[in-house]
């Protein structure tokens, strides 16, 4: 049995499939990673300039600009045979659940759906407060302002608009965290698909589902920090592993 007919025989033999996603999935659609943006006019930052509440309030515009700059690098993506093919996945098997640390919307467009989002949604913006509750949502596109001058301002209370997007140093959003932790109880096969595995929490969340005796399969071109607890790792890039996968199971009807 070849190691794609292995996972296939596994999430046909689980009752709760759970999907973890990192940028590795989102990398044939040409998303460059928050690190890969750091190129060019941004290289002479580092992260914590850029990604934190502190840089925020130090200078909105610096960092309202940064996104700005990402969501240019990201508008012309669309969703990968990766993204697809877990859509399908989820047609076979209903109960299956996506968790990504992505910020893109690519899970979403491909058709997956209660895709449960652990660092927000860089398209997304709220009110750098919450004053009206965590998160107040704000649309720009609904927004006059200037900009030339940084994010607009919050129209309920003034304060700057910023990206919905998880900073470093912020805790993640609670309700979707609670959704992951549950989902994580009750999975017998987690699938990680293109994470390096150094982001807490996502990082111990396949620990959490073997240790209650789940499995655990891999999709990565390289090793990571989940390669070492994976009943199955399946080598190479997720938009050619992952229809592969999918293959073997309309091959298993
Ligand atoms: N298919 C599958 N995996 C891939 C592919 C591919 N085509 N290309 C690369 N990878 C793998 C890499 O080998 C690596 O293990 O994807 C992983 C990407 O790792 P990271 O860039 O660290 O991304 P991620 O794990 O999502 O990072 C977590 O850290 O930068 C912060 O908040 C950001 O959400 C991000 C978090």
């Amino acid at each position: 049995m070849t190691a794609i007919q292995k996972a296939a025989k596994y999430l046909l033999e689980a009752s709760q499939i759970t999907v973890l996603t990192g940028a590795g999935v989102s990398k044939e659609s040409g998303i460059p990673t928050f690190r890969d943006a750091l190129d060019g006019l941004w290289s002479q930052f580092d992260p914590t300039q850029l990604a934190t509440r502190q840089a925020f309030k130090a200078d909105p515009k610096l960092v309202w600009d940064f996104y700005e700059y990402r969501r240019e690098l990201m508008r012309p993506a669309e969703p990968n045979a990766g993204h697809y093919a877990l859509a399908e996945l989820q047609e076979r098997f209903p109960t299956l659940r996506i968790i990504t640390q992505n910020v893109d919307d690519l899970h979403e467009r491909a058709g997956s759906t209660n895709v449960i989002r652990l660092h927000g949604n860089i398209a997304k913006n709220k009110c750098f407060a919450n004053c009206q509750g965590n998160p107040t949502p704000v649309d720009v596109s609904q927004l006059a302002w200037d900009k030339s001058s940084g994010p607009p301002r919050c129209p309920y209370c003034g304060q700057p608009v910023r990206p919905d997007v998880v900073w470093f140093g912020e805790t993640l959003p609670l309700d979707q965290l609670e959704q992951a932790k549950e989902l994580l109880e009750i999975s017998d096969v987690m699938l990680v698909v293109g994470t390096s595995g150094l982001v807490s929490p996502s990082a111990e969340m396949p620990e959490i589902v073997r240790s209650r005796g789940g499995v655990v399969i891999e999709v990565n071109p390289d090793s990571s920090m989940i390669t070492r607890i994976a009943e199955l790792k399946l080598d190479g890039a997720s938009g050619v592993i992952l229809p592969q996968v999918v293959t073997a199971l309309a091959n298993k009807n």
